[in-house]
């Protein structure tokens, strides 16, 4: 935090610090804990600006978006350690990877959520003379994946409809955030056996599922979570994947969530009725908390200049957005806020910058400053005006 305030002096605030020398550490921690035949896959969505220090570390990136494809581009991240996800796949998105690839079958994976996806796969591999690596999705009861019986009917139809495609398995995701164990032995337990059903069926033998954890991040003071005993079950869980099939754990926020913090710095304080209310130049557009209800739940944070002496006093810190949703916070105890002030707030490498409601107001884009594993800091965005892109 030392440091991060010194950053912070530097760029100014509103501001993203990304700190990749976090990120290596925590995938590190994560694989130790986690059975040692399982891959990693981190779910590009969570943190762009790190993908290319997390490519260092994991087997796989999920990919969702053309948008995300250009940016493994752009950090050279070859696309044999891709998936390319995502419900609303184009046909010029799926022929330009496929053109990106050398080998046969192309390098990589796609994962086909729809009979029409898998037919778009097909005839786009087909008319590129290359064989896919595919993962069908299977829904959890949503809009993404299918449900079992359109992906059994794929399955069965592999060779006469889909000569093209090598089915490697399943890709399953049921959401973020998951914290309990149950849930998550309920899901693999009935993944697998759904995979066992599909090979007495058809006879299809499912040599890879990719799993979306949806491990949880524990955000707000209070909030006890033990996560080595948490990982040390979840691993036994996984080993009944694991034991019969290369299993892929596919994870965004619990990678990236420790790397980040966002500074932001009072501009105006007031008393209205009795409420204290401090306005930052930052708001709730930047800084997403999974789980933040109302600005009820305080998270953790550091305030400079720290301040020893005198009494609390409960802040309501709020943001620069011109409605009354914009709190960050409600009801802080601090002592002696002032103009000026600066917060650092923590655990926010996932999900604040990508996706905040960034365009609304047409406030600027905050700098983002990227700390190397060498521990320099880069400035990887200026602040951006966003007056251009609504108008
Ligand atoms: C398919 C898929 N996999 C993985 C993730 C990452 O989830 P989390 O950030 O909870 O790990 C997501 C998030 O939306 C997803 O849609």
């Amino acid at each position: 935090m030392e440091s991060a305030i010194k950053t912070v002096e530097k760029y100014g605030t509103p501001l993203f610090i990304f700190d990749e020398r976090v990120l290596a550490e925590r995938i590190k921690s994560l694989r130790k804990r986690l059975p040692e035949e399982v891959d990693l896959c981190y779910a590009v969505k969570a943190n762009t600006f790190v993908t290319a220090c997390a490519a260092k570390y994991v087997e796989r990136l999920e990919i969702c978006s053309p948008g995300e494809y250009d940016i493994c581009k752009k950090y050279g991240i070859g696309n044999r350690q891709t998936v390319i996800s995502g419900v609303n796949k184009t046909e010029e998105y799926i022929k330009r990877v496929i053109a990106d690839t050398v080998s046969n079958p192309a390098e990589g994976i796609f994962t086909a959520e729809s009979v029409r996806q898998a037919d778009m796969l097909e005839k786009a591999a087909g008319e590129a003379g290359k064989n896919l690596n595919v993962l069908l999705r299977l829904s959890s009861g949503n809009q993404f994946g299918m449900d079992e019986a359109e992906l059994k009917a794929i399955v069965c139809r592999n060779r006469e409809k889909y000569p093209h495609l090598c089915i490697k398995g399943i890709q399953y995701f049921s959401g973020t955030q998951k914290h309990s164990l149950k849930k998550d032995a309920r899901e693999i337990a009935y993944v697998n056996e759904f995979m066992d059903r599909l090979y007495e069926e058809t006879g299809f033998v499912c040599e890879e599922l990719e799993y979306g954890t949806g491990f949880p991040v524990f955000y707000f003071q209070g909030e006890a979570f033990d996560e080595d005993s948490f990982l040390k079950d979840f691993s036994e869980l996984i080993r009944l994947s694991s034991l019969k099939r290369k299993t892929v754990l596919e994870i965004g926020r619990s990678i990236a969530a420790g790397c980040g913090s966002y500074a932001s710095r009072v501009v105006d304080l007031k008393t209205v009725k009795g409420q204290n209310y401090a306005i930052l130049d930052g708001g709730i557009n930047q800084l997403v908390y999974y789980g933040q209800t109302m600005a009820m739940k305080h998270p953790y944070y550091k305030r400079f200049p720290e301040k020893k002496d005198g009494g609390e006093e409960n802040w309501n810190l709020c943001g620069s957005l011109c409605t009354v949703n914009d709190i960050l916070v409600k009801q802080l105890p601090i002592k002696k806020l002032e103009a000026g002030d600066i917060f650092i707030f923590k655990n926010t490498g996932a999900y604040s910058a990508t996706e905040g409601i960034a365009l609304f107001l047409s406030r600027q884009l905050p700098r983002v400053v990227r700390i190397k594993e060498s521990g320099e800091a880069e400035l990887v965005r200026e602040a951006f005006e966003t007056s251009v892109l609504n108008s």
